[in-house]
């Protein structure tokens, strides 16, 4: 505990008379959420999460999930009180040791007081003892569980992780995470990062998953059911591991020829967002009717839907795409999923040059002409869509749109440098839509407030000589 000493003489007199009453403060409650305006209640304030321990045992038959999770974390200010967000039964809660109260509140809260209140920039170990049936929970009217025929999937956006562990739900709170899951023999457990072990004993195995990167809450997954894994090594070092459910029909082929080029993807990546960022890769295809796909983190979640017609590779590639943009930079707030969607699609465009099958300027002229001025496709602002729109087609495809008007404006040298230097200069961090542009406007040395209000916050097409610079 640290508490500021006030010597008289040292510090100017302001400094004093503001730190007296800070001081005498008496601890407060954190904030039920972490203020992000699109999501009033998502994530929560006086805390930041380091690290969590998730050890689980979850029955395929009743889809019963239950376990223990230990979150290490830090204050940011003195808490009375504090909340995660979470669905599930909670049975107990210890925070450093000593049993806590707690009660459910809102849509998805955890209300937890200590039996101290904890003092500022204290590290804090909270356990928290659960059970649940994860389908049998909503929010919002919505679900990140998906139920399959012999399993469970957590997988959505901005939402997952309230259908299987407690945590401070957003991208500003990044943390590493070991998931262990104990599942009946014969059934697989799926997580993100490296498998470091299994082990059996009377008739449960157990899946020892680590994902030592920092990692938002949302990308974080867990997939259970009867999967055929995969394994092998990049090009560049990688390992990777895919698995696939063992009953995706006519569509196993399809999904295998696509998923199976991950470290091939993944590599040819690097060549314009920089080296992989971290030391695992692979993917998942579930027996889920979802029909999209999730960048989770080192292991994206695909749904077979996507490779109903034969291969689909570019999805791989828009998946691998998000690993540079939106996993190791994340959005700051969710009206900042322009920095994930648009240059995975842009990404997708680049992959299709790359195969012969149509160029980026191609596919933005495409996009351009198809749609009329009167479409309402251009009255949704990528730059800050709204939660509605997050992720409307918009967002992808203007979103792209913008960057091939980018390119265009600044020049292919100027544009490659600052995609390749944007994963390095937010590593591991957050951005918003408004540091790309002063990132991309100090690597060009161009101003480009007009043609980023342009393309991402004009409610209206595009027209005239913005129009133009689309053309090239
Ligand atoms: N980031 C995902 C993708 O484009 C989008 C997920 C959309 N989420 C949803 N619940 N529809 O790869
Ligand atoms: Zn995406």
């Amino acid at each position: 505990m640290h508490r500021r000493i006030i010597v008289p003489g040292v510090l100017a007199s302001a400094t004093l008379l503001l730190a007296i009453p800070a001081s005498a403060a008496s601890p407060s409650p954190g904030a039920p959420g972490i203020g992000d305006p699109y999501y009033p209640a998502y994530g929560n304030g006086g805390y930041d999460v380091s690290h969590y321990d998730l050890r689980l045992r979850y029955r395929p038959a009743t889809d019963e999930l239950e376990g223990t999770a230990t979150l290490l974390a830090r204050t940011t200010q003195d808490l009375s009180r504090f909340n995660l967000d979470f669905l599930l039964d909670v049975s107990e809660v210890r925070v450093d040791g000593a049993k806590a109260s707690f009660t459910a509140s809102g849509e998805h809260e955890l209300e937890i007081t200590p039996k101290r209140a904890l003092p500022e920039g204290a590290d804090v170990t909270v356990v928290v003892r659960y059970r649940g049936v994860p389908s049998s929970k909503e929010a919002y009217g919505f679900t990140g569980w998906h139920r399959t025929p012999d399993g469970g999937v957590a997988a959505g956006e901005p939402e997952a992780a309230w259908w299987w562990f407690p945590s401070n739900d957003h991208p500003l709170d990044k943390a590493t995470y070991d998931v262990s899951v104990q599942v009946p023999d014969g059934t697989q457990a799926v997580s993100n990062g490296t498998l470091r072990s299994t082990d059996s004993r009377a008739g449960w195995t157990r899946w020892n998953w680590r994902s030592d990167k920092p990692q938002a809450t949302y990308l974080a997954t867990l997939a259970i059911g009867r999967f055929d894994i995969t394994t092998g090594t990049t090009e560049s070092g990688v390992p990777v591991l895919n698995a696939y459910s063992e009953d995706l029909g006519a569509d196993a082929g399809a999904a295998r020829a696509s998923v199976e080029r991950t470290g091939e993807v993944a590599d040819w990546l690097t060549e314009y967002f920089g080296p992989y960022p971290y030391d695992a890769l692979g993917g998942y295809v579930p027996n889920t009717d979802t029909g999209y796909a999730l960048e989770t983190q080192t292991r994206p979640f695909y749904s077979p839907r996507q490779f109903a017609n034969g291969s689909n590779v570019s999805v791989v590639v828009h998946e691998l795409a998000h690993q540079w943009y939106g996993n190791l930079v994340s959005v700051a707030g969710w009206k900042d999923i322009w920095i994930n969607e648009g240059f995975a699609r842009y990404a997708q465009w680049l992959w299709s040059e790359h195969e012969g099958e149509g160029t980026a300027q191609e596919l933005a002229d495409h996009v351009y002409a198809s749609r009329p001025a009167d479409d309402p496709f251009w009255t949704v602002r990528p730059g800050d869509p709204g939660p509605e729109n997050q992720f409307h087609g918009a967002v992808y495809d203007r979103g792209a749109l913008a960057l091939q008007a980018l390119r265009n404006e600044v020049g292919d040298e100027a544009f490659f440098t600052v995609l390749k230097g944007w994963p390095r200069k937010y590593a591991h961090g957050n951005a918003t839509v408004a540091d790309f542009r002063r990132y991309a406007e100090e690597v060009s040395g161009e101003p480009l407030a007009a043609l980023f209000d342009t393309w991402l916050y004009q409610a209206s097409k595009p027209e005239g000589p913005a129009a133009r610079a689309v053309s090239g």
